[in-house]
């Protein structure tokens, strides 16, 4: 068996096993979602492909609002977990290095919290991009190596999650990385969820005042614990 492939076991079996232990709980709560859907400006009608779905927590909140939606994930546990929470999307199992969906097919494509999970990266992006319509968006969510939580977990406490392949990287290596593969960054937030959540216990009135529906966070970017990029298609003109 290659490497490749050996490694690839090995991530699917960590998820496989912390989904059965964990179930939902191992993810952020649903309204967690929210923001990548006002991000994206999802409208009923639109075609979307979430890479990396986990249990289908996104995509439930996609169909919700009239998406036709569609996911892959490495992970048996997974994918039986989203067929039955959103049973009306299209669930497949598989690799995002090799996506089962034709060319030009989705209006918006996400890849939340997984990006630095896949062994081929690059490749996974060429899949992305290949199955995306012309003028399509993208979403992703990805982890920040300059943050203070990354720092405490892996230098201090040296907690890594080799078997789950978890991984980041710098904002400007991001930038680079996107650039390099052929796409264009439209906007990049922080991560929306860590300041929803301490402001969640906020009467609703004062929590709108405070925290607009995209918000920009209270530390530079670069110090984010991840970010959220808004990206396009390179266009070749
Ligand atoms: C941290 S979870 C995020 C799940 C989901 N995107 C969410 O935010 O709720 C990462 C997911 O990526 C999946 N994954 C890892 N490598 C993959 C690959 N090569 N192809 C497809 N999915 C993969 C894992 O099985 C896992 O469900």
């Amino acid at each position: 068996m290659s490497r490749s492939k050996n490694k690839q076991n090995k991530i699917k079996d960590w998820f496989d096993e912390t989904y059965k232990e964990k179930g939902f709980s191992y993810l952020r709560p649903p309204r967690a979602y929210k923001a990548f859907i006002n991000i994206l400006k999802l409208k009923s009608g639109n075609s979307v492909l979430d890479v990396g779905c986990g249990p289908g927590l996104f995509l439930k909140l996609a169909h919700e609002i009239g998406c036709n939606c569609s996911g892959i994930d490495l992970s048996q546990q997974a994918v039986s977990m989203a067929q039955s929470y959103v049973p009306e999307s299209d669930i497949r199992l598989g690799n995002a290095e090799n996506l089962p969906f034709l060319d030009n097919s989705f209006d918006v494509v996400v890849c939340l919290g997984a990006l630095e999970r896949f062994v081929n990266l690059e490749e996974a992006l060429a899949q992305q991009l290949r199955v995306a319509k012309e003028n399509s968006l993208f979403c992703f969510l990805v982890r920040n190596s300059n943050s203070f939580l990354w720092f405490f977990n892996m230098k201090i406490l040296k907690r890594q999650n080799r078997a789950g392949h978890q991984n980041a990287k710098s904002l400007d290596q991001w930038i680079n990385l996107f650039e390099s593969n052929e796409f264009t960054i439209e906007k990049i937030f922080p991560d929306q969820w860590p300041l929803q959540k301490i402001t969640s216990f906020l009467p609703l009135g004062i929590r709108r005042k405070l925290l607009p529906t995209i918000h920009n966070g209270v530390l530079p970017l670069r110090f984010a614990g991840e970010f959220v990029f808004l990206l396009s298609a390179k266009t070749s003109s």
